[in-house]
């Protein structure tokens, strides 16, 4: 079997190396487990200048990993990367930044990448690049010789061709898309977006849908046990018989976070009957920090969260608990059980692999309900059981919570009958089998 050589910019931190925790790393646990592999990527450090190569083993999986210089990490990581890139995949021209030396300071570690990856690599090998970070990598990759399989799976939504032209470097990131043999994307709608864009000029439009997902299992499993740990009955316990809305994102202001807030406190408005019978958490990890959106992001939700606790509250009441660290995974894996109601409300997202860990936790004889934003990619198999909204309307997710609380035993186990068939009959084991096949097949 052909080693599988994973790039991406994030790799999994060195204490989950043995155990692989994150999306990523656990979408393509299936994948890893059963061959030799090189995952490369960013230590997560950054120095002040580039080092070697550092390395480091579990089991058949070697990790190769390298550490960014301050002005790389500036320029690639919280410029091109996250500044310019992520707005603009989704959707958010408004939001983002264009500057020329981020755009070189992108190309530069994309080279440094393909420099470290082309001097590991041996023939038969099958490389696999991952997300934004690394639309020039393979060209660069193909610049020092590589002449193999070479992937490439975008993990957020690609826009439609004319906003995505209005990048001043969008022709040339299309060229060097069309390096890869095989270019993954999450939902149909993004590889029609993607294909306009590279037909617009000339390019063999070659991307496919292969919508990505989780171990859910794993996820069931985990959740049922966490239902009998000390955190969840400490939850249980402080929430006296209410109502448990959850919310789990990265603060990111793609989440629609601010809409959320809004919805819950339209909910207290609107519908005087489940005040004091909700608790809506939410939580969320800062993440991107030096981003000066995502700063902006935070301040807006402190604010939001305080006057709406502040105007709902009552002395033995707190409405909205609102925390900005992770928690484990197995903790949030026995809250999703728990909620009443899952609320995913991205503005846009490329699949949001949250809702389907809420569907994975949930308990057949006492299902939660999903409110899911239509505009995320895990709506195209999830809009068979789950609330859908538009995130901007926080009216309508009000609307949507409002039934969902009040929703029978009856309805709720439909609902989440259809999508836990759903959410099983394509999971992440599926999801790189697929695209390793295809990979092998080009
Ligand atoms: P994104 O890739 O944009 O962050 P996804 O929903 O696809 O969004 O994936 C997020 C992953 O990170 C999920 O597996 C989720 O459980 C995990 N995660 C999100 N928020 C937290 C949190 N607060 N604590 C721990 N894990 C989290
Ligand atoms: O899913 C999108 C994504 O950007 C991943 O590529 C990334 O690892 C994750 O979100 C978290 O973001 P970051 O690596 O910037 O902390």
């Amino acid at each position: 079997m052909a080693r599988l050589v994973i790039v991406s910019n994030r790799v999994p931190p060195p204490r989950e190396r043995g155990q692989l925790a994150g999306g990523l790393a656990i979408a393509l646990r299936d994948a890893i487990a059963g061959r030799d592999t090189l995952w490369f990527g960013w230590s997560g450090n950054v120095r002040d200048s580039e080092t070697p190569i550092h390395e480091t083993r579990a089991g058949r999986l070697r990790f190769a990993t390298i550490d960014l210089g301050q002005a790389a990490h500036r320029g690639y990581y919280n410029g091109f990367a996250n500044g310019t890139l992520w707005p603009l995949l989704h959707w958010r021209l408004g939001l983002a930044e264009f500057r020329r030396p981020d755009y070189m300071a992108y190309r530069t570690v994309n080279q440094a990448f393909a420099d470290g990856v082309a001097r590991v690599l041996q023939s038969g090998d099958l490389v696999w690049a991952h997300d934004y970070h690394l639309f020039p990598f393979g060209a660069a990759l193909r610049a020092r010789g590589w002449a193999g399989p070479l992937g490439f799976f975008l993990h957020v939504p690609f826009p439609p061709a004319p906003l995505f032209r209005m990048l001043p470097e969008a022709d040339s990131l299309l060229l060097d898309l069309d390096a890869y043999d095989v270019i993954g994307v999450q939902t149909r709608e993004d590889a029609a977006y993607l294909n306009e864009a590279m037909a617009s000029l000339g390019l063999k439009p070659r991307a496919e849908a292969f919508p990505i997902s989780i171990d859910p299992d794993d996820f069931a499993a985990t959740a049922k046990r966490a239902g009998r740990g000390e955190d969840v009955e400490r939850m249980q316990a402080s929430m006296a018989d209410r109502a448990l809305i959850l919310g789990v994102d990265r603060l990111d202001y793609t989440k629609g976070l601010p809409e959320r807030f809004r919805a819950f406190d339209q909910l207290l408005r609107r519908f005087p009957n489940q005040r004091g019978q909700v608790t809506f958490l939410q939580v969320a990890p800062v993440s991107r920090g030096d981003v000066a959106q995502y700063r902006a992001l935070r301040r807006e939700l402190d604010e939001l969260a305080g006057r709406i606790n502040g105007e709902h509250a009552e002395f033995d009441w707190m409405p909205l608990r609102y925390i900005t660290r992770a928690i484990p995974r197995a903790t949030l894996a026995g809250f999703h059980r728990m909620a009443r109601v899952g609320l995913v409300t991205p503005l846009r997202d490329g699949m949001n692999l949250v809702a389907k860990e809420f569907v994975a936790a949930q308990d057949e004889a006492d299902p939660g309900v999903l409110v899911l934003s239509r505009f995320a990619g895990a709506a195209a198999e999830l809009e068979c059981g789950a609330l859908l909204v538009n995130p901007h309307d926080p009216d309508a997710i009000a609307e949507a919570l409002d039934a969902a609380l009040l929703m029978a035993l009856p309805e709720r186990q439909e609902r989440w009958r259809a999508m836990r068939d759903a959410v099983w009959s394509n999971t992440a084991a599926d999801w790189s089998r697929a695209f390793i096949a295809r990979l092998e097949a080009r």
